[in-house]
């Protein structure tokens, strides 16, 4: 099977990109610089071109804090890009699979979010993805939808912020009150070649399993890494971003694939990046 892949260059695109080919895929990868989701002549180009069978968009803006202020920008790659992709892949019968996020709940329930609960985004982030996600099942057939959270990998997040900040000797307050289930890219890459090797359609939610508060997540890297770290708890309240977080980001799927706990998985990740 042939697989158009965008955001090839992000954390997500580039497990991708190593683990599709071990399964026997063929991937024709687009970094942003190659292809710009939002840009529909060029990706109806793309497709012409390579005529693949898959199309997976692990592209999106996701500086969280900087979708408030870019508002437009953030709906034309979160929105109107898996718009265009869905419209393109629809006329010519190539299934899509969409990522998105954890973001487009509020975080107001007790248990973990399962992929038919009510979304509610409380940032642009979350409301330009959700529009994403709408785009890609009102307008294409042959749809798979994976939410994730939490996730680290090769790029900018927050396993490599805590490790470069405690190397530069600064105390560090993260938050204790907003729960997540850290997700390695690799795996969530691995999960979404089994998703797509199932072929059933439709959303799933793909996380490591387990969860904790960032504040657990920091120590655990700390201790894991063999790092002193001066950390210490600090409530949302106190430690006020431009963007809105969901207090409960957890997901959980009853038929998405089983995922190592997420404790193994950073392990793994930081024996490879130590
Ligand atoms: N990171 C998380 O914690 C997290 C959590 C839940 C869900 N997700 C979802 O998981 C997916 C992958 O995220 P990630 O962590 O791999 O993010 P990432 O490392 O930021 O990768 C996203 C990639 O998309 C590219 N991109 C941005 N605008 C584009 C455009 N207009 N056209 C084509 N490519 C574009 C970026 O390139 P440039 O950097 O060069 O612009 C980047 O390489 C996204 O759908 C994200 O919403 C992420």
């Amino acid at each position: 099977m042939k697989v158009l892949l965008t955001g090839a260059a992000g954390q997500l695109g580039r497990e991708l990109a190593r683990v599709l080919p071990e399964e026997g895929r063929e991937v024709v990868p687009f970094s942003h610089a190659e292809l710009d989701v939002a840009d529909c002549p060029a990706v109806e180009a793309a497709l012409e071109e390579h005529a693949p069978e898959l199309v997976i968009n692990a592209a999106a803006y996701t500086n969280v804090d900087g979708c408030e202020t870019e508002r437009e920008l953030a709906y034309r790659v979160n929105a109107l890009g898996p718009r265009n992709l869905a419209q393109l892949c629809e006329r010519r019968g190539i299934e899509l699979l969409h990522v998105s996020t954890n973001y487009v709940f509020d975080g107001t329930s007790e248990s973990p979010y399962e992929p038919f609960d009510p979304p509610n985004p409380l940032s642009v982030y979350g409301r330009t993805k959700l529009a994403g996600e709408e785009y890609v099942m009102r307008l294409c057939r042959r749809w798979y939808v994976v939410r994730s959270a939490g996730v680290y990998g090769e790029g900018h997040n927050f396993v490599r912020t805590m490790l470069r900040a405690a190397g530069e000797g600064r105390s560090l307050k993260v938050k204790d009150d907003e729960y997540i289930s850290p997700t390695y890219a690799r795996d969530l890459a691995g999960a979404i070649a089994e998703i797509v090797s199932r072929g059933l359609y439709g959303l799933y939610h793909a996380t490591n399993s387990g969860s904790c508060s960032w504040y657990d997540f920091a120590r655990e890297i700390f201790t894991l890494a063999g790092i002193e770290a001066d950390l210490s708890p600090i409530k949302s309240s106190e430690y006020p971003l431009p963007a809105a977080r969901p207090a409960n980001g957890v997901l959980s799927s009853p038929d998405g694939p089983a995922m190592r706990h997420w404790r193994e998985a950073l392990s793994d990740y930081l024996s490879r990046e130590l």
